[in-house]
């Protein structure tokens, strides 16, 4: 049986209409399901042109009926939910806010929480103002990290006043709601929310804006993602989970609004013994950094998997903060490093946008 990914390598082969990159490094590969004797392709296309949907449309079907042998191939082409822009927004239109950057994965769970939090740290480290918004509206998990449970974030006048903590602003639906109190949001109610979390809040002179996004890359992400241009979009992975696809969900959906994709993080990348400092790679390390130079995108780094960590961040004091000298910080704070080359980059670059 042929797995997705062997699929998508070979979807590698079919150059984008009118390109010499290849239609997976432009990340509009959404999915691939493979059934007993079924394949699904589902392609996100972006802005692109209808006669460019039909050439890719039809080279995809034909090489993974090629490849595989499988007579009943389907391809879903996904509905762009906005234009691509042409060229990568520099500002935010958020008054005083100058780079967005969204902290994305294909996969719940990879930490995505943990290094937007000491992203943000790392970079107010830095010398930089910055502010971190939960853009998690199912699991808000930014007061905690940054130790503010319970203390609600104030109103004043008609805009709300940020948290905040370790010399960030921030803002989550955490400090609004009772703990343990589930939340059920709907469609437009979640929508109305984060665009109050967008534009409502007094962020003040920000230079970046960090935001902690969702699990998954589905519409909830989209509609986040276009609340704002982003500056760009970091995607975090794990070596057990470094499925090339989630990765490439990841890239899709940022371009999908137009966003340039910063690069990869891979988190809990070895361990680090606390005892004798020895290194060990439990899942095998490094699929990062292969994905990323395979899709053709910056790998940002690597965040060892360490106990304290995940302590400094339950007790409200990240790692960045609590331990500024130690190895784990200066691997957040050699990712903040990165990210912001990127973003540097990223306004300058002529990024290979969907036409
Ligand atoms: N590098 C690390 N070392 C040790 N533990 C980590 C590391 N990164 C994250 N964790 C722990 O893994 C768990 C999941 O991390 P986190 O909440 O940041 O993930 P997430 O991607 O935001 O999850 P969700 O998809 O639920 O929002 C947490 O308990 C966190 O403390
Ligand atoms: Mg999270």
């Amino acid at each position: 049986m042929v797995t997705p990914q062997e699929i998508l390598n070979e979807l590698k082969t079919i150059a984008y209409p009118g390109y010499t990159r290849d239609i997976v490094s432009f990340g509009i590969i959404r999915d691939i399901e493979v059934g007993t004797d079924s394949v699904k392709v589902s392609i996100a296309p972006g802005g692109a042109r209808d006669e460019a949907i039909a050439e890719i449309r039809a080279a995809v079907e034909t090489a993974v009926r090629d490849f595989t042998g499988v007579d009943n191939v389907e391809i879903a082409i996904e509905a762009s939910q906005t234009p691509v822009h042409r060229e990568p927004p520099r500002r935010a239109e958020i008054p005083g806010v100058k780079n967005v950057i969204a902290v994305a994965s294909g996969k719940g769970g990879v930490g995505k929480s943990t290094v937007a939090v000491n992203l943000a740290l790392a970079l107010h480290k830095q010398g930089h103002a910055v502010g971190l918004l939960d853009a998690d509206v199912y699991g808000p998990s930014v007061p905690l990290l940054l130790g503010v449970s319970g203390e609600g974030a104030g109103t004043d006048g008609d805009r709300i006043q940020p948290v905040h903590s370790h010399g960030i602003a921030a803002i989550s639906l955490g400090m609004f709601i009772d703990r343990g109190q589930p939340v059920i949001w709907r469609g437009p109610m979640i929508n109305k929310l984060l665009t109050q979390f967008f534009r409502e809040v007094a962020w003040g002179e920000l230079d970046y804006l960090v935001l902690d996004l969702p699990p998954g890359t589905g519409d909830a992400q989209l509609t986040i993602a276009q609340q704002a241009p982003l500056a760009g979009g970091v995607i975090v992975t794990t070596p057990q989970d470094v499925a090339l696809l989630d990765v490439q969900r990841g890239i899709a959906m940022l371009h999908q609004v137009g966003a340039p994709v910063l690069g990869v993080v891979e988190n809990m990348s070895f361990h680090i013994c606390p005892d004798c400092g020895h290194r060990s790679e439990i899942f095998g390390h490094g699929g990062g950094r292969k994905m990323a130079s395979e899709s053709d995108i910056a790998f940002l780094g690597e965040i060892p998997l360490a106990r304290r960590i995940r302590e400094t961040s339950d007790a409200g004091q990240p790692i960045v903060i609590s331990e500024p000298d130690g190895e784990h910080a200066k691997a957040f704070d050699a990712l903040a490093t990165r990210v912001r080359q990127e973003v540097e980059k990223a306004g300058r670059l002529d990024l290979p946008l969907v036409n």
